[in-house]
């Protein structure tokens, strides 16, 4: 057979070691920060029904699918997100939980988007969830989860924040400024996009699309503006309807500010979310001198659960993927050096050692040290060099008169320091 080339689908990566550490380097910060906060792991399969998507998650999201058609005559598709996982393992199994449930994972993620900066076609996801709680604390706790997560890896209030808009509230204000409710839907998809269109464009869908006029389209975008809620307060006061959305921020606000992180949060009602299923407070992060997509992006979704055939339960989440995050920490300088690392590397100097030395690395494995050696017979100056390739912090050499003798010659890799010690006191 002639020999292939196989090259690596595009938007897809490898992860040899040092590419994975970077990863696990994530990972083990984003787990440790959700075990602080009392969140519980879990997993579900990478391949899903098709139809668990289809609707829930919106347009986007399904026209990126990987989907297929399996041996069994299925429609299935490999995981775009987890939420709608989240639901339906919840939907099977949430009676029989107490409440509220906090559950994280951290999930390999499958979209066929466009491979560009920040974005691949597979990316894991950490999602960390709270079910069956309505409360704002809920809303609170899970955005301190994100920034912590964040902050755990080495970045600040100066590197990122965390953008909030309420759908409710968005809801109440495109009401005031006159937008029909069968065009808030529209609407929200205009907004969600309002970054990325150039002015005349979201203009043009705002007039053919929502039905607005331009004094209507000055009067939201000024809206669209606001960065307080006491600007909205002061422009929308004679609305009740705003008031009550507006005072539900305030004490998601007042309370992160309670908790140290003010800081980190600011008001912005151009955040939507391209899903469909987000219903209250809505968040993303974003590093602060805005070269990089969403590192993360959640909120409130009280319906999803009982879409998939669940009890009515109230949930609210977010995402946060490690591509972008991958970047803003290498754009920072929060990548950690790779460096390989042994506890001990021993060097048998002739054959009739090997046997004590095997007995020994077995010992002292046993015991919890990472130790290696060489896997064929080698003068003492190679094996000494694979010891400084693999990272060894201790060197044990055994020649026939140190066997003779019952000891090892320890050399400390840092010093260049060596000195016998009885076999028995190391193992
Ligand atoms: P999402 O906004 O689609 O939300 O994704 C969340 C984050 O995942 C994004 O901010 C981004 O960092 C990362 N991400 C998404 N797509 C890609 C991609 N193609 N390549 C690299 N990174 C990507 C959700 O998925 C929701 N299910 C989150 C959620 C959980 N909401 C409630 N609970």
């Amino acid at each position: 057979m002639a020999s292939q080339e196989f090259a690596k689908l595009p938007g897809f990566r490898d992860f040899p070691p040092e590419d994975f550490a970077r990863r696990a380097h994530i990972q083990g910060a984003w787990r440790r920060v959700a075990c602080r906060y009392g969140f519980q792991e879990y997993d579900g399969p990478p391949l899903e029904s098709l139809d668990l998507y289809v609707e829930k998650s919106g347009e986007e999201i399904v026209g990126q699918l990987y989907n297929f058609v399996d041996k069994g005559e299925r429609a299935v598709a490999l995981r775009p997100e987890m939420t709608p996982s989240l639901a339906r393992i919840l939907a099977e199994r949430s009676r029989g939980l107490s409440k509220p449930i906090r559950w994280f994972s951290m999930p390999q993620l499958f979209r066929y988007e466009r491979a560009q900066r920040g974005r691949l076609r597979e990316h894991f996801q950490w999602n960390v969830d709270i079910v069956g709680e309505a409360g704002v604390a809920a809303d609170v706790e899970v955005v301190a989860v994100a920034i912590d997560g964040l902050r755990e890896l080495g970045l600040t209030a100066d590197d990122f924040a965390a953008r909030v808009s309420d759908r409710r509230l968005l809801t109440a204000l495109l009401r005031v400024v006159g937008v029909e409710e069968e065009k808030l839907g529209v609407a929200y998809s205009v907004i969600d996009k309002i970054e990325r269109l150039p002015a005349e464009k979201a203009d043009a869908l705002f007039t053919d699309e929502v039905g607005l006029s331009s004094g209507q389209i000055s009067t939201l975008r000024e809206t669209l503006s606001a960065t307080s809620l006491d600007e909205l307060a002061r422009d929308f006061s004679d609305h009740q309807d705003v008031a009550t959305e507006l005072a539900r921020l305030r004490e998601y606000v007042s309370m992160l500010e309670a908790m140290g992180l003010g800081d980190f949060v600011q008001l912005d009602l151009r955040i939507v979310r391209g899903l469909a299923y987000y219903t209250g407070i809505v968040f993303e992060l974003f590093d602060r001198k805005g070269e990089l997509r969403a590192i993360c992006g959640g909120g409130r979704y009280d319906r999803l659960l009982e879409l998939v055939g669940g009890d009515p339960l109230p949930a609210v989440g977010f995402g946060m993927g490690d591509v972008v995050l991958g970047e803003l920490l290498a754009d920072r300088g929060l990548v950690p050096e790779y460096k390989r690392t042994l506890d001990f590397y021993i060097i048998p100097v002739t054959t009739a050692e090997r046997p004590v030395a095997l007995k020994l690395a077995h010992d002292l494995r046993e015991r919890g040290h990472s130790v290696a050696y060489g896997l064929k017979e080698q003068g003492v100056g190679k094996q000494m060099k694979a010891a400084s390739r693999e990272g060894a912090k201790t060197v044990l050499v055994l020649g026939p008169d140190e066997l003779a003798k019952g000891v090892v010659v320890v050399r400390d890799m840092s010093s260049g320091e060596q000195q016998e010690t009885p076999i028995g006191d190391l193992a």
